[in-house]
Formats: structure tokens, C-alpha cells, sequence
């Protein structure tokens, strides 16, 4: 048979991407989230009669929580997006909250359908970048594997690279591996705990991990299918990760920590997806499932500060709740790989939470590697890629192996399967038992680090390492003896405005008092009476949410300090980080004060890198501090609030917002998008506090794999901003020759590239193309149809690690090829803003400003004497009647 004509494959291929583009991409209708309150009477169909709305489902696991939507409203997508105003359903709700008349009998129906909606936003589609991670080189090959073999002989191993998994047997370093080889001994190897990897696929085909695969826990969120296969070349990341876990002990590759357990896959970082797809993956089968592992976030930049959207606030809290019969579910989540760029974990809204463990990393020689984002939500560290070695772990494939596995988001698997095992003797820990046990029983590792500082409580806690590493076999043994803790209560603190500063639902600042050198501090007194009005024992979390404004918002350090004198730096300085829009509300999270007496006046100082025209205004700051009951038997049940970023604070209950929050369009690459191509080989270090009185330490360098940062290949000096780096260097001559030396670089590495790409891409084809019902195809040739032979060049750099890439490339490959899907995702929108920083770039300087403070009790002070703070510190005990631990910040990439 003769082969095909050109034209006609393109006709082919054309008319397949514009089928797929009709059926999820040309909106037919746009869609809401509405949270309903049935106990004030008016029914859901009464509310969407109202609205005009169609109720299309149940939005995830969310109980009132709807999914509803209108025929398209506008042809112009991207205008009517950012303004309530021409939104008819919004405009709709609005109206019903303001009747024209109160004496109008209509308008008492109107009000009451409107206070029986609690929530009501409109839903975009979200942008979850998936990037590649860093290109793989042959690892290191041991032949003398002494230790390993002894293990290997009493437990009968026989998976092949076994000798290889330092992690959990390290021959070079005894001393540093996840110590669980004699809980395996004792039996203890994870039957029956269900972990999901909430990531890009799970090759539930290997042989390492078919027997070991849940089902009814996976999911494909983005092509909305049951089965969470990888179908894009690079969709490898969730099934490595997979493996550290519960890769089966066999004769494939290595084995998992948790070697008997189940490991189900969730599928939403390779496209696209809405916030009621995220929410719904993080309540999937949240009886059954116990740990979600979770290796994503904001992007890890230096540069974002991002929180989950509401929507998904609730469904984690819902896990939290709910989740494994009230015991909560347990969400894992890698602190991010943004230390080279000066990024901390505190700027990232899943990480700083309390409801998340937080993992970092250290590598097989216990050191610090240049990824791990250090910050005073990091609760522990477990091992990773770093100073030569990278995990060893399955790979997608029937029989596959990876060498080069690594970045935080490998080590927050590794804590994962070590809390796997744990429930595996403990299934009736709640969510803060592990916390607790974690805090008890990680260890000091490089005790010289000037990183460590005692806490009040006297365990030793460190940015970089939290408590520090995960023992697994202390871990496991000493949960096995764990009495539960009381259930969890929280006191919040009245918020203290500062200088008549004022926040709007949607972040809008005015007021405050300037930030002067030095830095102006505030303080909030914890009494007796506040601990015992709330039932609160003691201390396990304390989270801050400031309101600062800030034309520079990197030049922000923000601290606190407990009445014993312990010192959280919440926000040290971020080089990179231009943005303008400040410090909306901003929550942190510190777990550096457990155990330690609350009572007394906590201290925040808010300062600036003084020697710039870069200015700002603290507005103010609220202080809540969670920890467990004293009587059980009336402990309250945590409530979000809507109105997280209003200053002055107002209860929940206080009527309807005037502005809807509306969920924004995100990205949340995988940590490996910002790790550094080195991050394994890189040496790592253990000298080094995180941060120097509030600056981040200096190792801020520009990591080669950030060429998407246009000037990746230069390092920001100690003295200079980034920028001003940029400039110096274009008004420099060498610039020319630094510029063709770049170029030719460039040329050898997109060869490289192209040429193994090229091979991935074919043995990729090879395997999937003999499966039933696989749309790779169908998903490649809608891709090449779209201008291939740029797309060739962009992914393959987006293999290093490349940013613009994957705006473009997710935009094509997320094609959701649902089969008799959900009616509702066909009308989500890939038409999302670019998630481009809006800010310009701006020279910054550094320099130390004085170390002046001054105290006032419940108010502000600035040094200059110039204006002092009209603190409110000392308003009603507020009861923290709904608020999240999470929050709406400002979303400016
Ligand atoms: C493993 O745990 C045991 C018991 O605590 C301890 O003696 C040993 O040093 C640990 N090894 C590692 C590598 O953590
Ligand atoms: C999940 O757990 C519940 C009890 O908690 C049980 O009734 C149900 O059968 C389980 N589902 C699956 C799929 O195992
Ligand atoms: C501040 O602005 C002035 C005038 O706009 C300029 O001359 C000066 O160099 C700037 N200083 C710094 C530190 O940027």
C-alpha cells in the first residue's frame, strides 16, 4: 500500500485538533462553584432558579458545595474574566443582596436566597505546569555492597538494584539512610495503608507496581478517565515516586519502604485542570486512602507567593475532618526546590500549612543540598538527590529502573512511605499524631550547622532541617507506643491594625505606618484567660498573617518572637522577588514554637532593606496560635473563613461580601521545574545558617537550569540585585563574548536535546502504541499539528528545566480526551492569562539595616519615634469563629 499523501495526514491531523479543540475548548458554558446553606431555608433549585444557573453536580467530596453553570456568556473570554460587573450570574447575586425596595415582598425572598449561598465563584480553568525532570545521567555503580547483602540475606530480596537504594541501606554513610530494614525484619512493611501520589500519572503496569496498585484510590483527573496512566513522554515523576514507596519486593529494580502497601495514583499535573478537579483529588477515596503525597506547588522561583484557592482550602479541611473516619487524612507535601533562587517555603500556601507535613531534603552524606527550601514551616527532612548520589527508584515501564530521582519532591515520598508504615501498626493516629510524633523523634543531623536553635520546649529546630531527619525505625517504634492526642483547638487573636491601616476582601491596602530603618514592631499579648476561654492546652502551631504593603516585596523580612524569646524569621529577604502588591493577608506558619508556654507578649518586627527607594506600609498583623484541648469532650470543629484578607477583621457571619473571590488561574509545577540540573552532583553544605538576621544566606546563586530567566548563567552578587547584575554586565564588553559563548552552548545542548528527545519520543510511541484505548496518540498528533517544530525546540528544553516552555506546551498537551466525560469540563477554558510576573525589574541594593526595635504593647512603634502604631491589641478574645489556616494572597506570576 502506497503511503498516504501529506496533505491528507495533515487533514488528519488538523481535523483531530479541531475536534478535540470543539469539544474542550470552545466554551459552551461558563461554570460556578456555589456553597449552599440549607439550614436558611431556600432550597438549591429554589437558588439556582434564581440565578439561572444549572446545577450540573456535587463539587468532589465537598458536602453543599455545587458545581453549576450558565451558557457562555461573553464571545470576548479573556475581558469579562477579571470583572464581576459583566458577569450575569455575579451581577445576578449582587443585586439579590441589595433589593431595590425593603418593602417589596420580593425582596425578603431575595435576601434569604442570598444568605443561603455562602459562596459563589467562577470557575477558570488552572494551569498545572508539568515540567521534565533534570536529563538523566548513569549513576554511580558499587560493586561492594556489604550491608546491603546482609539485609538482602534475611529478608530474601532479589530486586536487582537493591545494592543501589542508599536511601535505604547506605553503605558509604551507615549513618545516614531511612533506618528501615529492621522494622521490614520485624514485619512491619505497610499492609494495608493506601498512599495516593497526587502527581502526573502512575504506571500501574510495571511490574514493580501492578501488585501493589489501588485502584479505587486512582484517578486521571486530567483526562478525566479511572485509570491514572502516563501518557506524555515525561509523565514519569509519579510513578518514581510511586516506587519509593511501594515498589513490590520482587525481582524488578528495588524495593519501597513500604513494600506491602497500596499506592494509588492521581493524576492532575500533566494539563490543565479547575479547582473543583484539585479539590476532588485531594478527597478521593479519603476513606480508604490514608497519606496523599504530594511533590507540587507554586512555582519554587523566588518569586511566588501563592496559596490554594478556597474551593480547595475546604477540601483539604474536609481530608482533615472527614478523611479516614475523622482522623484526617495526611497530606505529605515537598517543601520545594527554590533555595538556590532564594525561595523559602513560607511564600508557598500548601507547604505553610498546618495541615501539611513538610519535607525537605538531605542528601546521602547528611548534608543540606542547594535545592531545599529552608523555612519555619519545615517540620523534617528525609533523604535525596545531593553531593554525587540520586535515588534509585522504578521508572515507568514494565520492568524500568531511574538513577537520577531526586529534588525535595523525593524526599517527601520517602517521609510518606516511613508514615505508611507507621499507620500500618497505628491506623488510629490522626493527622496530628504523626505531627507530634514526627517533632518527638526526628534527629539532629550536623549538629555544628549554625542553623540549630533550641526551642523553648528544648528540642533543637533549624530552618533548613525543621526538627530534623526522619528515623524511620524510631519513627515507627515509637509509634507503636503513642497515646492519641486530644483533638485540636485554636485561639486567634484579635488582628491589631497598625497606623488605621485597611485591607479589602480582594487585598486592597491603604494606611499603616511607613516602614522606617530599622523596622517597626507591634506586639499581641496572650493571656491565661484567652488559653482557657478557648479550651486550649498546648501549642503545637502558630500561624501570622500580616497586611504589608510593599512596592518591592522581596525586600521584606518579617519576624517573630515568643515571649520565651524564641525567634520565628517568617519572611527573610527574597533577591528575586519584585512584586508590588505586598502582603495581602498574608498567613505564615511556623512549628518552631511546640510545646512552649504561649502566655506572655509576642513580638513582630517588620523590616525592610532600608537603603533603596523601595518602600512600604505595615498595616497590620494577626496572631493564632492551634495546639490540642484540655476537655475533649467540647472541642470545636475549625471553620474557614471567607474574609481571610479583610483588615480590620470582621466575623464570618457579618453579611455577604461586597467583592466575590474569585478563583484565579494558577500554576503549580512540580518542585523538579526550578531544581537545579545539578541537584544531585551538587555538594552540599552544613555551614550555613538559612537565614543571616532575616537575609537569606548567601548561597543564592543562579542555578544553570534557570534559563528561563533569560540571564540563568549569572549569579547575583552579595551586593547587588539581580538586575543591576543584568545591566552592569550589558554595559560590559565581555558581554559579547559571554553572549556567543552562550550561543554556541545553546546549540550543543538543543543537539543533545533534540536527539534523545527524539529517541525518547520513539520508544515512548513503541510502548504505548500497542495499548487499547490509549489517546497519546490522538494527544501527539494534536500537538504536532500545532506548530511542531517550535514545540520540538521547547520541549526540549523544558527537559532542563526551562519556564516559558511549559505555559505553551501544557496549553497543547493538556488535551482532556474524556470519554463520556463529565458534561462540565468540556466547557472549561484554556484561556487563562499568561502567568507572567507583572512587575518590571528594578535594582535592589542590600544593605544591613540597624538593629533598633521598640517595643509597645499592642501597638506599633516606629525607632524614629515618628507616629505611633493605634494597636487594638486588646479587643474581645476573639473565638477564631471560621479561619483558615491557608490564605488568599496575591497571585502575581
Ligand atoms: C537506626 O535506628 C537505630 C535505633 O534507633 C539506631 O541505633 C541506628 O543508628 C539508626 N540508624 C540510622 C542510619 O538511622
Ligand atoms: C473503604 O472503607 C470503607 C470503610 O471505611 C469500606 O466500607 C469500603 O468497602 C472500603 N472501600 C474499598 C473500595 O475498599
Ligand atoms: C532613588 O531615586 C533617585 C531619584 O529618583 C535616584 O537619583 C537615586 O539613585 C535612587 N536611589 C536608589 C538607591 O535607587
Amino acid at each position: 500500500m502506497r503511503p498516504l499523501p501529506s496533505p491528507f495526514i495533515i487533514f488528519v491531523l488538523l481535523s483531530h485538533y479541531t475536534v478535540y479543540a470543539t469539544r474542550h475548548s470552545f466554551h459552551t458554558h461558563d461554570y460556578y462553584v456555589l456553597e449552599h446553606n440549607p439550614s436558611v431555608g431556600p432550597s438549591l433549585s429554589e437558588v439556582s432558579r434564581t440565578l439561572g444557573v444549572q446545577v450540573v453536580e456535587r463539587a468532589g467530596e465537598l458536602d453543599n458545595f455545587w458545581v453549576v453553570r450558565v451558557p457562555k456568556q461573553h464571545s470576548s473570554t479573556s475581558l469579562s474574566r477579571r470583572n464581576n460587573g459583566d458577569d450575569r450570574v455575579l451581577t445576578t447575586f449582587d443585586a439579590l443582596h441589595h433589593p431595590p425596595s425593603t418593602r417589596d415582598p420580593n425582596s425578603h425572598t431575595a435576601r434569604r436566597i442570598a444568605d443561603s449561598v455562602k459562596h459563589l465563584s467562577r470557575q477558570e480553568l488552572r494551569q498545572r505546569v508539568k515540567r521534565a525532570p533534570p536529563p538523566i545521567r548513569p549513576g554511580n555503580d558499587n560493586s561492594k555492597h556489604p550491608l546491603a547483602q546482609a539485609v538482602i540475606d534475611k529478608l530474601g530480596i532479589h530486586d536487582p538494584q537493591f545494592p543501589r537504594q542508599w536511601h535505604l541501606v547506605n553503605e558509604q554513610y551507615p549513618e545516614h539512610m531511612m533506618n528501615v530494614s529492621m522494622l521490614w525484619e520485624m514485619g512491619i512493611t505497610g499492609h494495608g495503608v493506601v498512599t495516593a501520589l497526587v502527581d502526573d500519572g502512575l504506571d500501574y503496569e510495571s511490574d514493580d507496581l501492578a501488585a501493589n496498585f489501588w485502584g479505587p484510590g486512582s484517578h486521571d483527573y486530567n483526562d478525566h478517565e479511572d485509570l491514572p496512566r502516563p501518557k506524555l513522554f515525561d509523565d514519569h515523576h509519579g510513578t518514581r515516586c510511586a516506587g519509593q514507596i511501594g515498589a513490590v519486593k520482587n525481582n524488578v529494580c528495588g524495593v519501597g519502604i513500604a513494600y506491602d502497601s497500596k499506592i494509588a495514583g492521581l493524576r492532575i499535573l500533566s494539563g490543565p485542570i479547575s479547582d473543583i478537579d484539585e479539590a476532588a483529588a485531594l478527597n478521593h477515596n479519603y476513606q480508604n486512602t490514608s497519606i496523599y503525597s504530594c511533590s507540587w506547588g507554586p512555582p519554587d522561583d523566588g518569586k511566588s507567593m501563592e496559596s490554594p484557592a478556597y474551593l480547595i482550602q475546604r477540601a483539604i479541611l474536609n481530608g482533615i475532618q472527614r478523611g479516614r473516619d475523622g482522623k484526617g487524612s495526611v497530606f505529605v507535601f515537598a517543601s520545594g526546590n527554590g533555595a538556590a533562587f532564594g525561595d523559602q517555603c513560607n511564600f508557598d500556601g500548601y507547604t505553610n500549612s498546618i495541615y501539611s507535613i513538610t519535607v525537605a531534603a538531605i542528601d546521602y552524606k547528611g548534608l543540606h543540598p542547594i535545592y531545599s527550601e529552608a523555612c519555619a514551616a519545615n517540620l523534617v527532612v528525609a533523604y535525596s538527590s545531593g553531593s554525587g548520589n540520586h535515588i534509585v527508584t522504578t521508572d515507568k515501564g514494565k520492568a524500568e529502573c531511574a538513577t537520577t530521582h531526586g529534588g525535595t519532591s523525593a524526599a517527601a515520598p520517602n517521609a510518606a512511605g516511613v508514615l505508611a508504615l507507621a499507620l500500618s501498626v497505628r491506623p488510629d493516629l490522626t493527622w496530628r499524631d504523626l505531627q507530634h510524633l514526627i517533632v518527638r523523634t526526628a534527629e539532629v543531623i550536623n549538629p555544628d550547622d549554625p542553623d540549630w536553635e533550641k526551642t523553648a520546649a528544648g528540642r533543637p529546630f533549624s530552618y533548613k532541617y525543621g526538627y530534623g531527619r526522619l528515623n524511620g525505625y524510631e519513627f515507627v517504634t515509637a509509634a507503636q507506643k503513642w497515646q492519641v492526642v486530644k483533638p485540636q483547638t485554636w485561639v486567634e487573636l484579635p488582628a491589631v491594625q497598625i497606623g488605621g491601616g485597611t485591607s479589602s476582601l480582594i487585598g486592597e491596602m491603604s494606611g499603616g505606618l511607613p516602614i522606617v530603618p530599622g523596622g517597626i514592631t507591634s506586639t499581641i499579648t496572650v493571656t491565661k484567660e484567652d488559653l482557657e476561654q478557648n479550651n486550649f492546652d498546648s501549642l503545637e502551631h502558630i500561624t501570622v498573617r500580616v497586611w504589608i504593603s510593599h512596592d518591592r516585596r522581596g525586600d521584606v523580612e518579617v519576624e517573630v518572637t515568643s515571649p520565651n524569646g524564641v525567634k520565628s524569621i517568617l519572611a527573610a529577604r527574597r533577591r528575586i522577588d519584585a512584586n508590588k502588591d505586598g502582603f495581602p493577608g498574608w498567613r505564615f506558619m511556623s512549628v518552631k514554637h511546640w510545646d512552649e508556654d504561649p502566655r506572655g507578649i509576642w513580638t513582630i518586627r517588620v523590616s525592610d532593606i532600608a537603603a533603596n527607594n523601595h518602600t512600604g506600609h505595615f498595616l497590620g498583623w494577626q496572631l493564632s496560635l492551634f495546639g490540642s484541648t484540655i476537655d475533649a469532650s467540647i472541642a470545636r470543629e475549625y471553620e474557614l473563613s471567607l474574609f481571610e484578607k479583610v483588615l480590620p477583621s470582621v466575623p464570618s457571619v457579618n453579611g455577604p461580601p461586597s467583592e466575590h473571590p474569585s478563583t484565579t488561574t494558577k500554576a503549580h509545577p512540580k518542585p523538579t521545574d526550578h531544581l537545579p540540573g545539578n541537584h544531585g552532583e551538587a555538594e552540599g553544605e552544613a555551614d550555613k545558617p538559612a537565614f543571616d538576621n532575616g537575609h537569606p544566606a548567601d548561597n543564592a546563586e543562579q542555578p544553570p537550569s534557570s534559563s528561563a530567566t533569560a540571564s540563568g548563567t549569572m549569579v547575583p552578587t552579595a551586593d547587588e540585585g539581580w538586575f543591576s547584575d543584568m545591566s552592569a554586565l550589558v554595559s560590559n564588553q565581555k558581554w559579547v563574548f559571554g553572549a556567543a559563548t552562550i550561543v554556541i552552548v545553546f546549540g550543543l545542548i538543543a543537539g543533545i536535546f533534540l536527539c534523545r528527545r527524539a529517541a525518547r519520543r520513539r520508544r515512548a510511541k513503541d510502548h504505548y502504541s500497542a495499548l487499547p484505548g490509549d489517546d497519546l496518540a490522538l494527544g501527539t498528533m494534536s500537538r504536532s499539528s500545532h506548530a511542531p517544530r517550535s514545540k520540538e525546540l521547547y520541549d526540549a528544553f523544558g527537559e532542563q528545566g526551562d519556564e516559558d516552555d511549559v505555559d505553551e506546551s501544557t496549553h497543547l498537551r493538556g488535551g482532556p480526551v474524556a470519554e463520556g466525560g463529565l458534561g462540565f469540563h468540556e466547557g472549561f477554558l484554556d484561556d487563562e492569562d499568561p502567568n507572567t510576573p507583572r512587575t518590571a525589574p528594578t535594582p535592589a541594593y542590600r544593605d544591613e539595616p540597624e538593629k533598633r526595635q521598640a517595643l509597645a504593647r499592642g501597638g506599633a512603634t516606629s525607632p524614629g519615634g515618628s507616629g505611633s502604631g493605634s494597636g487594638s491589641g486588646d479587643g474581645d478574645g476573639g473565638d477564631g469563629d471560621g479561619d483558615g489556616s491557608w490564605e488568599h494572597a496575591s497571585q502575581t506570576r
